[in-house]
């Protein structure tokens, strides 16, 4: 299936199995905002419970908080985010499209790139097994002057950007003829940073009311309540503060279904260090967060690190952790070295010591943070798109499955007698009953019993529990495993330690 046809099926798969609707939809939506309906609320809700108790429940050294939207407005200045936090956008004059002037040139590297990927790969075609590609790549004269192409344009881009050289980016573009997707023209405006935190004002409208802003990331409630929390707590560095919640962004280019949106869902921690032991928890974190992912038991060959080379205001080192959504590979999570650079300014701002006393060492300094940084929607379009398998199966009939993880499936059971009568109804509803105090379940009775196993496909469920008449004499019943389809009978009584063993994560 093309790229482009299965983000569309994934989309038009979330909005009619109740996943994620579009925003206000009867008023024709809100651009880049997403309701999720009563399987996505339970999918996102799973995924958060499987990220706290790996990072809070799982670690003796990790606590949670849960900070408000609203902060004091000197946050954001201590944070950088109201001189930093721009994206450089540029618009093309006929079509009117805007654009971010930094991607348009990595999408032009990223062209450069792929006509090595396919010298490189009609190569090791031609030569067969005594391929040496490292060889071949410090060698061939045309991937060399394709790789200090790549690195000229990357210095005259990254340095602009550095030093604010608007102009140049622009200048950059027009160089390398880059035209709008849309338009096909290169009549570009100039290059202007816009901000992206949203604003509103605190109070009435009077003289007396102050700008506020909606959170951008939700880690500077975590910088300003270290204090409290590593005091309240008695933690002792090394240690983490988890949370998780909205964050809000202005986003000028917002695209491409739940995952780029203006109004998100965060999960963050940052992690408290000594100064000097920031590289070796920084690769820590990098490695820990990608065995979260693999975790989940999605193939290691669709996720990738990405070294950040234009670093944030406030890091000294960046990883992404991309996965290949059906766009390509785009960043899911971001794992950050943020020096001690939050805690520092808002110790400067506020005039309040943000300092940590360490007995082993017997001094007081300012932590250096490793932050983890994952995007909640992002993680449920990633299961989603990569959950949506389209079988043919024997006899030529289809079915339409998402092979969600059990654990993080928004239903677990579903419990579906196959007759209304005869007493079939009722012994459903007992072992309904008894399963629904630790599952999320689903009880159906109407339809044929293919047509209620396709519905529970469509939604992921990984178990059917099917009452017969047979279940009223012998007290068994058939389990149907949702991805190979097999039917097992088992006794009632044993449902539940049948389910327990496979649906622990
Ligand atoms: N505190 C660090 C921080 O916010 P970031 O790389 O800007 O870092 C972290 O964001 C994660 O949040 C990203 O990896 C992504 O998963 C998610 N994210 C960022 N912007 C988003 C948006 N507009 N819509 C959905 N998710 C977003």
């Amino acid at each position: 299936m093309a790229n482009d046809d299965r983000l569309k099926k994934v989309i038009a798969h979330a909005k009619e199995y109740g996943f994620v609707f579009p925003s206000s939809e009867i008023y024709d939506g809100l651009a880049a905002a997403y309701d999720y309906g009563p399987y996505g609320v339970e999918l996102k809700n799973n995924i958060k419970q499987y990220w706290w108790k790996s990072m809070v429940q799982y670690h003796e050294n990790i606590v949670g908080l849960d900070a408000a939207i609203f902060m004091h407005p000197s946050t954001w200045k201590a944070s950088g985010h109201v001189d930093a936090f721009n994206d450089p956008m540029i618009d093309n004059k006929d079509s009117k499209k805007r654009y971010r002037a930094d991607v348009l040139v990595e999408d032009y590297l990223l062209k450069i790139e792929e006509k090595n990927k396919k010298d490189i790969a009609k190569a090791a075609k031609r030569f067969g097994a005594d391929f040496d590609q490292a060889q071949f790549e410090a060698t061939n004269p045309r991937i060399l002057k394709r790789k200090e192409e790549m690195e000229n344009i990357k210095t005259r881009l990254y340095g602009a950007l550095e030093e604010g050289r608007l102009d140049d980016v622009r200048q950059l573009i027009i160089d390398l003829g880059i035209a709008c997707p849309v338009s096909g023209s290169k009549n570009w405006t100039e290059v202007r940073q816009f901000n992206l935190m949203f604003s509103t004002q605190l109070g009435s409208t009077s003289d007396g009311a102050s700008k506020i802003y909606l959170r951008p990331e939700t880690a500077q409630g975590i910088f300003v309540n270290f204090l409290n929390v590593q005091k309240t707590a008695r933690m002792k560095i090394p240690f983490g503060i988890a949370q998780i919640g909205k964050a809000f962004r202005n986003e000028i280019v917002a695209r491409q279904f739940i995952f780029r949106m203006r109004e998100f869902e965060q999960m963050e921690m940052q992690f408290f260090v000594r100064p000097g032991e920031d590289r070796k928890w920084f690769d820590y974190w990098k490695e820990e967060r990608m065995k979260w992912h693999l975790a989940l038991g999605i193939p290691a060959s669709e996720y990738r690190f990405h070294e950040h080379e234009k670093l944030a205001h406030y890091a000294n080192a960046a990883f992404d952790i991309e996965f290949n959504f059906p766009m390509g590979f785009k960043e899911l999570e971001g794992i950050h070295s943020r020096t001690d650079f939050d805690l520092k300014s808002h110790q400067e701002l506020s005039g309040k010591k943000l300092q940590y006393h360490d007995p082993e060492l017997g001094k007081s300094y300012v932590p250096y943070v490793i932050e983890t940084s994952i995007g909640l929607d992002r993680t449920f379009l990633a299961i989603l798109s990569y959950a949506y398998q389209e079988e043919k199966l024997e006899g030529g009939s289809e079915r339409t499955v998402l092979k969600i993880p059990p654990f993080l499936a928004p239903v677990k059971i579903a419990v579906l007698p196959l007759v209304k009568k005869d007493g079939l109804a009722e012994k459903a509803h007992s072992v309904l009953e008894d399963l629904k105090t630790d599952y999320n379940c689903f009880y159906e009775e109407k339809d044929s019993i293919g047509k209620r196993y396709r519905r529970q496909d469509a939604i992921g469920t990984p178990y059917c529990i099917t009452i017969d008449h047979d279940t009223m004499q012998d007290n068994r019943v058939t389990i149907r495993e949702r991805d190979s389809m097999k039917q097992e009978r088992i006794p009632i009584s044993q449902i539940r330690e049948y389910v327990k063993e496979r649906l622990h994560f």
